[in-house]
């Protein structure tokens, strides 16, 4: 278990292309970490909502949401809301964020406006000092960004400390992956020097198709060490489970999604002592 004061570490889940693993990633690695024993937050930063409906938060209860945090109205524990999983909150999206990038657009730090947020919110709990329940001091910040290098996903890597991206073992897997690193590239030289590629995490693994197993071992030959050893397997559990808006680690906790989930948090905690020993 991690102690009250470290800071959170904050991992943008980004990639452009659409339906790889993004969302299902987040819920499933955040459960995961979770269940640990971190005290984990989801920022939902997808217009679409996906993660805060997979989590089984309905819409009444986004009365609030990351809109309001990103233009200002309202501070990051105004909009949390507690999740079915113990120690796993979710500061949910809605549609209002389709907007927000052209009503930011002319501020000079619309880039940094959920570092600022989460920012204050660390300092504002950091005061409470774990005896506010509703304000938890995270160790885990999952930020789950929309399929585009927009406004929002630059959001989300100005805050991070790393990017990890869920990759989909498909033919044109690593199409569009050099356009993904490079905008890495560019908010670290320009926002955020910090920033790191936390870890390539292969998703939807077929083992009876022989170009998943073709797309592994080319996107392991490019990338290295930069691929988590963990593959997630492509496991019909794992998209029945937002339906009934849980993760698939409660819905069916012994499907092959579900420990591959658990292997890859395992993996997630033993590289971040590796790469920020000092907060281990
Ligand atoms: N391991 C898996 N096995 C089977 N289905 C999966 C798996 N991972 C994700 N899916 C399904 O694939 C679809 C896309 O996944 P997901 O929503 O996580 O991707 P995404 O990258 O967040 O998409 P978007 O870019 O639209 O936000 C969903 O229907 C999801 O349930
Ligand atoms: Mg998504």
């Amino acid at each position: 278990m991690s102690s009250m004061s470290k800071s959170p570490r904050i991992l943008a889940l980004a990639n452009q292309k659409g339906g790889v693993g993004k969302t299902t990633t987040a819920i499933n690695l955040g459960t995961a970490l979770a269940a640990i024993g971190e005290r984990v937050l989801i920022v939902d930063l997808d217009p679409q909502g996906n993660a805060s409906t997979g989590l089984g938060i309905d819409h009444k209860s986004r009365k609030r949401s990351t809109y309001d945090v990103l233009v200002g109205d309202a501070t990051l524990d105004q909009v949390l809301v507690e999740t079915s999983v113990p120690r796993l909150w979710v500061a949910p999206s809605t549609l209002d964020l389709l907007g927000v990038e052209l009503e930011i657009a002319s501020s000079s730090d619309r880039a940094f406006r959920l570092k600022q947020a989460v920012r204050a919110y660390m300092a504002a709990a950091a005061a409470f000092n774990g005896d506010r329940e509703d304000m938890p001091q995270f160790s885990y910040i999952l930020v789950d960004c929309p399929p585009s290098l927009n406004l929002l996903t630059i959001n989300a890597m100005a805050a991070a400390n790393s990017v990890l991206v869920p990759l989909q073992c498909e033919f044109f897997a690593l199409e569009g992956l050099s356009q993904l690193l490079s905008t890495v590239d560019q908010v670290k030289a320009t926002l955020n020097p910090g920033l790191s590629i936390h870890g390539i995490v292969l998703t939807m693994y077929d083992p009876r198709n022989n170009l998943s197993g073709q797309v592994v071992a080319d996107v392991r030959e490019h990338m290295g060490d930069a691929v988590y050893d963990t593959v997630i397997p492509r496991n019909v559990r794992m998209s029945e489970a937002p339906s009934y808006g849980k993760p698939a680690l409660l819905y069916d906790l012994k499907c092959s999604g579900s420990q591959a989930y658990l292997k890859l948090a395992s993996e997630v905690i033993q590289r971040e002592r590796r790469i920020r020993p000092e907060a281990a």
